[in-house]
């Protein structure tokens, strides 16, 4: 199983007569895959287009696979758009709202005047704060033309009478104008304003990653507050235990090494020699980067490698010390080996033929610098994006997780194992950081050991 899970935003300055208080949001929403959210052929049926649109809908359709939207505001595909997708919170839960054309639980009764203060300003009507779990500081970047063809689209989606959910926020969190604080500190509603000593591409690779892809909302280091930590775009983030990389031209942990063309590839399709996506980056390429046409691939590719800044890398909480490598050997052998061989060479991919796993030897998805993600695909899964340019038309099992079967000591000894062998090398990791992984992923403690076999 799947499941889509952000760490997204949100964070309330509380200054109420007592209180001051900050915190972050963390969103959890079904994947495809989960049960909520069942994976289909494409993903094609998550953005119908009406018989006839015109190019104005036609806009606002891309607009809306560039911005997810059907992603998160989806949990049964036959009813798009119509919200009810869980956004868990250490304060308690937020759920998306229906953005259907119903006009009594989406958005039917807005003008466009509505849609667009609550995309450019995160406000709704009846000067209701919008939580920033809703990406709008992102989106606060589409021009109001841009808004404008979007709404055209999102008129045209088959209404959906399915009632908005009660937020399951505990006081003071659940108090909405606590959330003037917050956008006082951090948000600042801004237009995207082309730079003119950049070319065209540029431009609209900028627009397109610091406006509605919201790249930023991941890849980013938060402060306390749960904002972006100022001049720290990009620069890499931790995504409920994932490490969403440093997106920057960065010579050590950046994509200075990256192609153009391979970051399009791994954008388009998931996969590039580079990297394939293991977690939250999948979704987001099935439920929107697919769709985006090659030329903004590109745009977005080249003004990603244009940016050259520091970065913060989120060290892996737990300390301890790096288990012997030696030692995933059996564990291995038991648990890995009838897909991925003895040798970790896996079974190849035939041109046009989705392979039945992938190799470990020499994946550098595998001895990435951080172990933190490879551990989190054996914890608790990984299942490849399903593509239109990429399909599988073979039924993967794919990686569904080892968190219940293996134990601490077991996964860091296969880890560390399957990063040091066949001529791989790369760093270790300890029990202790294992288990602060599963922790932060609340993925249950393992049966303690496992029964005799008869
Ligand atoms: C990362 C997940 C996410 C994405 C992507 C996303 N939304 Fe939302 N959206 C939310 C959440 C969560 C809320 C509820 C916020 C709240 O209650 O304060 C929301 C609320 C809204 C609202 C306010 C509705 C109301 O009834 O108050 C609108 C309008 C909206 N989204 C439109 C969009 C559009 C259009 C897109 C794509 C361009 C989009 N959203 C993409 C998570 C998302
Ligand atoms: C929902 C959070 C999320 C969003 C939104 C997101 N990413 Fe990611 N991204 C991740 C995570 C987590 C990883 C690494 C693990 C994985 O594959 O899921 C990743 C991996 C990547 C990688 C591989 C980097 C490497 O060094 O291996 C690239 C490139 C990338 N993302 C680009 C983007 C771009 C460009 C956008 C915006 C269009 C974007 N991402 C939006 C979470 C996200
Ligand atoms: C039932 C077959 C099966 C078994 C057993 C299995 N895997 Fe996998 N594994 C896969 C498939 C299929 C994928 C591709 C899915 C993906 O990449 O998201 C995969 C992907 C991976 C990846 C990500 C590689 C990449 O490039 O994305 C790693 C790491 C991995 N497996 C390690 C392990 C380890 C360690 C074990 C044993 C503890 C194991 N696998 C057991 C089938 C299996």
């Amino acid at each position: 199983m799947r499941t889509r899970k952000y760490r997204v935003t949100a964070a309330v300055l509380g200054i109420c007569t007592l209180l001051a208080a900050g915190f972050a949001f963390t969103q959890t929403a079904p994947g495809p895959g989960s049960d909520a959210h069942p994976a289909t052929a494409t993903t094609l049926e998550l953005y119908p287009l009406p018989v006839g649109a015109d190019e104005a809908v036609q806009r606002g359709r891309y607009l809306a696979m560039a911005g997810d939207c059907a992603g998160c505001h989806t949990v049964d595909r036959r009813k798009p758009f119509a919200g009810g997708v869980p956004v868990e919170t250490p304060f308690g839960v937020i759920y998306t709202t229906n953005i259907t054309p119903d006009p009594s639980h989406g958005l039917g009764k807005w003008s466009f005047g509505q849609f667009y203060t609550a995309m450019h300003e995160g406000i709704a009507p009846g000067h209701r704060y919008l939580y920033p779990a809703f990406p709008f500081p992102g989106f606060s970047k589409m021009p109001k033309e841009d808004v404008q063809d979007l709404w055209q689209y999102l008129k045209t989606i088959p209404a959906a009478a399915q009632e908005n959910r009660e937020n399951g926020l505990r006081f003071p969190y659940s108090f909405r104008p606590l959330m003037f604080f917050w956008r006082v500190l951090f948000f600042r509603a801004d237009t995207y304003a082309p730079d003119a000593t950049q070319t065209a591409e540029w431009n609209r690779g900028a627009y397109l990653v610091e406006g509605p892809t919201h790249c930023a909302d991941c890849h980013s280091p938060r402060g306390f507050m749960g904002q972006i930590k100022s001049g720290k775009s990009l620069s890499g983030g931790v995504v409920e235990g994932w490490w969403a990389p440093n997106l920057t031209g960065n010579q050590v942990d950046g994509l200075a090494d990256w192609s153009v063309e391979d970051l399009v590839q791994y954008l388009h399709t998931g996969s590039s020699p580079e990297a394939s996506t293991l977690g939250p980056m999948g979704v987001v390429v099935e439920d929107s980067l697919q769709f985006l046409t090659p030329a903004d691939l590109k745009a977005m590719a080249v003004y990603l490698k244009s940016l050259d800044r520091s970065s913060i890398h989120t060290p892996l909480p737990g300390g301890g010390t790096p288990v012997d490598a030696a030692k995933g050997r059996q564990v291995y052998d038991d648990n890995c080996s009838s897909c991925h061989l003895w040798n970790g060479k896996g079974y190849p991919y035939a041109p046009g033929i989705p392979g039945i796993s992938p190799p470990l030897a020499g994946n550098p998805t595998v001895v990435d610098t951080d172990p933190r993600n490879v551990t989190m695909a054996v914890l608790a899964g990984s299942v490849e994006p399903n593509t239109i340019h990429r399909p599988l038309p073979y039924s993967m099992p794919g990686l569904s997780g080892f968190a219940q079967a293996l134990t601490d000591d077991q996964i860091a000894e296969v880890v560390n194992y399957i990063r040091n062998s066949w001529g791989n090398k790369a760093s270790g990791i300890s029990a202790e950081q294992v288990k602060a992984m599963r922790l932060a992923r609340g993925i249950p403690e393992p049966v303690p050991a496992k029964p005799a076999k008869q």
